[in-house]
């Protein structure tokens, strides 16, 4: 009895232990960049980090960074890093965001998080901020600042300890550092911060986006798998609802027959997205 009580308790710290020390979780998500270019976090898996710069138009901090962005690449990209950044910004449009390539040459895909629903995922909060993550196990590694010399920074401690030989990012903590906000690099997440305030009502306002885009195939007896008849159905579906959202697989793109080319049969507005998403973020709740 004394031995098995005292295996019950090991276990129990075991898994607190686990649960406490875990990084940062993140689902795979599919963003366009400025070239037109797709990236899925999951189609990097064969990388062991991929190093995320979050950008804004106008933010001194990746305006003044751009020499150590580059030196940092040249020195991680042949060991299996890839770098990227992604512009948050709900006020740059995809034209923004390349013309301000254009001046400044980061010579980094600049990934267009139009719905900014990536950078939340990322828990980015502002522009500058450097996220590593590692593509394989989905999880946050680090997140702070572009430091002046990255090997003798958390930075150049978390990519070497990532790259080294039997490195198991499960045993990894989430390394956050602090950062100053320079100038033009504060983020605002209004939709976000509009639906933790007062999440996105389910009969009112994700029904009827449910109606318009899905159930034409999600319904009893359509193509799609599932019918989405009812609030239990949708609640039980919601994380596989927000992976297809997030990597942009619903709804599907369809060949339009009349211009022989694929469109996004859907066109999914950015508002619809947010709705969807904080809804479910929000547990799905049904009031
Ligand atoms: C044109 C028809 C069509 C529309 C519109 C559509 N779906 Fe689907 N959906 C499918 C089909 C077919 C499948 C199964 C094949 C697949 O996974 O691609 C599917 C699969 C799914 C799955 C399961 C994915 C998996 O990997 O098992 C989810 C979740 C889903 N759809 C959600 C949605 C959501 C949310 C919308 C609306 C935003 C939507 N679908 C719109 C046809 C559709």
């Amino acid at each position: 009895m004394k031995k098995f009580s005292l295996l019950a308790l090991f276990s129990l710290a075991a898994a607190f232990s686990f649960n406490a020390q875990a990084a940062d979780r993140v689902g795979d998500f599919f963003l366009i960049d400025d070239e037109g270019k797709g990236h899925q976090l999951s189609k990097y898996a064969f990388n062991k980090a991929v190093v995320i710069v979050s950008q804004q138009n106008g933010c001194t901090d990746n305006q003044q960074n751009i020499a150590r962005y580059k030196q940092l690449r040249t020195n991680f990209d042949h060991r299996g890093v890839s770098f990227v950044m992604l512009n948050a910004s709900d006020e740059d449009s995809r034209e923004d965001i390349i013309a301000e390539e254009a001046v400044w040459n980061y010579d980094l895909p600049i990934m267009d998080d139009d719905s900014q629903l990536v950078a939340e995922s990322l828990g980015i909060e502002k522009a500058g901020q450097v996220v590593v993550v590692d593509p394989e196990r989905m999880s946050v590694l680090y997140r702070g600042p572009m430091p002046a010399q990255w090997a003798r920074a958390p930075l150049g401690e978390v990519l070497e300890a990532i790259l080294a030989d039997g490195a198991d990012s499960r045993d990894m903590e989430t390394v956050n550092v602090d950062m100053e906000t320079a100038e033009g690099c504060a983020v605002e997440f209004p939709a976000r911060d509009a639906h933790l305030a007062d999440v996105p009502d389910y009969e009112t306002e994700v029904a009827p986006i449910l109606i318009e885009r899905c159930t034409g195939c999600h319904v009893e007896g359509g193509i799609g798998p599932f019918a989405m008849n009812s609030h239990m159905m949708i609640q039980g579906w919601s994380p596989m609802i927000k992976e297809v959202i997030m990597t942009n697989r619903m709804p599907p793109m369809q060949v339009d027959p009349t211009v022989k080319t694929w469109v996004n049969s859907g066109n999914f507005p950015i508002e619809e997205r947010q709705t969807l998403i904080h809804w479910i973020n929000a547990g799905s709740p049904r009031n």
